[in-house]
């Protein structure tokens, strides 16, 4: 009889001097599956990215639960044999709560080891991937009348992006070519210096006429004009060639030069916001440009390639 009631107390004490062994749930997993859907959204699509969040969100949850779980505490037995819940149940629920002592430094370990974490990735992971979703945006940039632009004649335009007030780190390249009037509206080619493999600027593939380069001062700050008769564009870092309408002729490029959207203002060429372009069919006025939202260098922005890429701007 004495053996009989001393078991519940032999069961609790073998239960806790057993190893703790992990939950054998599969929620840490399911957790895991979620942050990897919420990576690979970041960079495939946001919906992916979502619905890993939302995954992630309801299997943490649920392995936190489980792993906080208190263990069933076996009931007292009286020394006549009676359990205390057979005596008195309502005297049981007046004790306050046993809460296992490894259950909580279980979840102790687990809190301290996310924060710890969370301090550590997170600061890695915003500077990382941060700059990527932040529109830094693209100020007009006035370059004066058109009179600086003769027809048909590309001109290598350097320009302060953001004003003078940057110095260099603001100057960018772009070669414009006035194509003159199209139903009496001024048509401009701007393409942009930057490579589009991995942005290296590119050079035009032609004379250069220094003797008759000049500085202006427009309300976009100061320009400088260098007239020149490029056949095409080049890369000086791995060779990338593009023809005189910027798009790719050779070398590891992925698309056509990005250009400026552009508006006549007061009778002054203004450059706009720059957008990518995939290919260009034709030439000059007449020319047929596949354009799409900005992106990076390498990037693709048609054709299968593209899905590997963020949908961001
Ligand atoms: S950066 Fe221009 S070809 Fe590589």
């Amino acid at each position: 009889m004495a053996d009989e009631l001393d078991r519940p107390r032999d069961d609790l004490e073998r239960h806790e001097a057993e190893p703790h062994l992990p939950s054998s749930t599969i929620w840490p997993f399911a957790f895991a599956a979620g942050i990897a859907l919420v990576l690979i959204g970041l960079i495939v699509s946001w919906i992916v990215a979502a619905v890993g969040a939302v995954l992630a969100i309801v299997f943490g949850f649920l392995w936190i639960r489980d792993a906080t779980r208190g263990v069933p505490v076996a009931p007292e037995p009286s020394p006549t044999g009676v359990t205390t819940t057979d005596v008195d149940l309502e005297a049981a629920e007046d004790e306050p709560a046993r809460y296992p002592r490894s259950k909580f430094l279980e979840g102790a370990t687990l809190g301290i080891g996310a924060l710890i974490g969370g301090v550590i990735t997170l600061p890695v992971v915003g500077f990382a991937i941060g700059p990527a979703f932040i529109d830094q945006g693209y100020d007009d940039v006035d370059l004066g009348p058109l009179a600086n632009f003769p027809e048909g004649q590309f001109i290598i335009t350097t320009f302060y992006s953001k004003g003078d007030e940057y110095g260099d780190v603001g100057r960018r390249t772009a070669y414009i070519r006035n194509n003159g009037q199209v139903n009496e509206v001024p048509s401009f080619t701007i393409i942009s210096s930057r490579c589009v493999h991995l942005g290296c600027p590119v050079q035009p593939q032609g004379p250069i006429s220094d003797e008759e380069r000049k500085t202006v001062k427009a309300k976009g700050g100061e320009i400088l004009l260098t007239p020149t008769q490029p056949s095409g564009f080049g890369c000086p870092c791995h060779g990338g060639a593009y023809d005189s309408e910027g798009d790719r002729t050779a070398g590891p490029p992925v698309r056509a030069l990005d250009r400026y959207r552009y508006a006549i203002v007061e009778g002054n060429l203004v450059l706009k916001t720059p957008y990518s372009v995939s290919k260009v069919d034709g030439s000059g006025a007449d020319a047929k440009i596949h354009s799409y939202k900005l992106a990076d260098p390498g990037q693709h922005v048609d054709g299968p390639e593209q899905i590997f890429y963020p949908i961001i701007d």
